[in-house]
């Protein structure tokens, strides 16, 4: 379930192209569960008409500070009392100005500036002109409204409407749900740097051959989306997978084994927790040919010899940083029967304060998945959910075990 469900969120539409996707974003957010009051400029209506955002938010949508179906004539007050937040998407050049100067003359602003501060957070999607965007007055206006509390969210890159191509676009209406959904999640992982593998490894046999598995990747790009949601840096190294970056993710894609370590060594030395979740290929071809290997006619096979891999979750456990516990590793077991005794013989086994055990063949590829965790003290089974609902239940438990751990 989604953090943003239950929540009332106003909506406000300012002037400009981008409006298109504020339709979109208001079906992502009611079906995300949120109850959305769309408030449109005047300018805002010129893109949009206010019958499109009543149908699609299941509520009349107010234009105007004068609107007689409020008792009290006070629709700016009224609306912005009940709302969990204001988002503001598009937010034109115009309107960040009119806000940073406490400007009030019409609807939108006025209800931004009669918002209680303590209660009611300001989100905006800034959408304009690459020129417009990069211009000193946008710039400074964008950095005084963050100095204000306002939250302003990233601005997108690439073909404008204009026809002109550059930074200014309004972020698509996932990637603003996306945010929206962080900013409601708690920020057990703040200033914390997290580092996670994902997916199979593919080690190579010739140019063209390889030795993989049926590791998705998507336990672990779960876990990278829910430690960002939850305040982390997060870097993911991930094997051959097809599944789009998590936003704010950093994200660097390996093939072997031996690159995995490479790049995780690379990455470690300044994270506080490890989550291997990676499916790594125990043995590679002890050599990789630089040709491909071709059939001769005689139906002889060639004679494959295998060589271990490194362990990176065993490596990474010994390093002076987790034994000395500044680095919380953790350790996934993809095991297809007695699940427990394995789980519990791995963590053992790879030295690490928490091991996480799955039933491979059940989960690779899907969207859920049933966990077991087990640590020193015991163990815990969170139950069979979508691997998004269980990446946060991990991260509330890493969490809780890191804050225990030093406090
Ligand atoms: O030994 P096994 O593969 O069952 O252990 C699984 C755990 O160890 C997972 O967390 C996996 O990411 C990690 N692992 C690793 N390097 C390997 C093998 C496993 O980091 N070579």
């Amino acid at each position: 379930m989604s953090t943003l469900a239950g929540k009332h969120i106003v909506l406000g539409l300012s002037g400009g192209i981008a409006a298109f996707k504020s339709a979109e974003l208001c079906r992502a957010l009611v079906k995300a569960g949120v109850t959305v009051q769309v408030v449109m400029t005047q300018a805002a209506e010129h893109f949009m008409t206010a019958v499109t955002m009543q149908a699609l938010s299941g509520r009349p949508v107010y234009t105007s500070q004068w609107d007689p179906r409020e008792a009290n004539n006070m629709a700016h007050i009224n609306l912005s009392r009940e709302a969990d937040a204001i988002v503001v998407a598009p937010a034109s050049a115009d309107f960040m100005s009119k806000l940073l100067h406490g400007g009030a003359d019409e609807l939108l602003s006025l209800m931004c500036l009669a918002r209680p501060l303590d209660k009611v957070p300001l989100i905006v999607a800034p959408a304009m002109n690459r020129e417009m965007w990069n211009n000193p007055a946008t710039q400074r206006n964008v950095a005084l409204l963050k100095a204000d509390g306002i939250h302003v969210l990233d601005v997108g890159q690439g073909d404008q409407a204009c026809g002109e191509t550059g930074d200014g676009r309004m972020l698509e209406a996932d990637e603003i749900l996306e945010e929206l959904e962080a900013f409601f999640t708690p920020k057990v992982l703040a200033s914390k740097a997290v580092l996670v593998t994902a997916g199979p490894t593919y080690e190579a046999i010739d140019p063209v051959r390889g030795i993989t598995n049926l590791s998705s990747g998507k336990m672990g790009f779960a876990i990278a989306r829910a430690a960002r949601m939850a305040g982390a840096e997060v870097t993911l190294v991930a094997g051959p997978v097809h599944l789009s970056t998590p936003r704010g993710v950093t994200r660097i894609d390996v093939q072997s084994a031996r690159q995995m370590l490479e790049q995780v060594q690379a990455h470690v030395t300044r994270a506080h927790v490890f989550v291997a979740t990676a499916a790594v290929a125990d043995w590679r071809p002890d050599t990789q040919a630089e040709q491909k290997i071709k059939k001769d006619g005689s139906g002889a096979t060639p004679a494959l010899q295998f060589v271990e891999n490194p362990d990176i979750l065993a490596t990474v456990a010994q390093s002076p940083r987790a034994l000395s516990g500044q680095l919380f590793c953790v350790g996934f077991a993809a095991e297809s029967h007695d699940l427990l005794v394995h789980a519990k013989a791995k963590r053992i086994r790879k030295q690490v304060p928490l091991l996480v055990g799955n039933i491979g063949p059940a989960t690779f590829g899907q969207d859920d998945n049933a966990l077991v965790l087990v640590d020193a003290d015991g163990v815990l089974e969170l139950p069979h959910a979508s691997k998004q609902k269980l990446a946060m239940q991990l991260i509330g438990q890493i969490a809780f075990r890191i804050l225990n751990r030093v406090g």
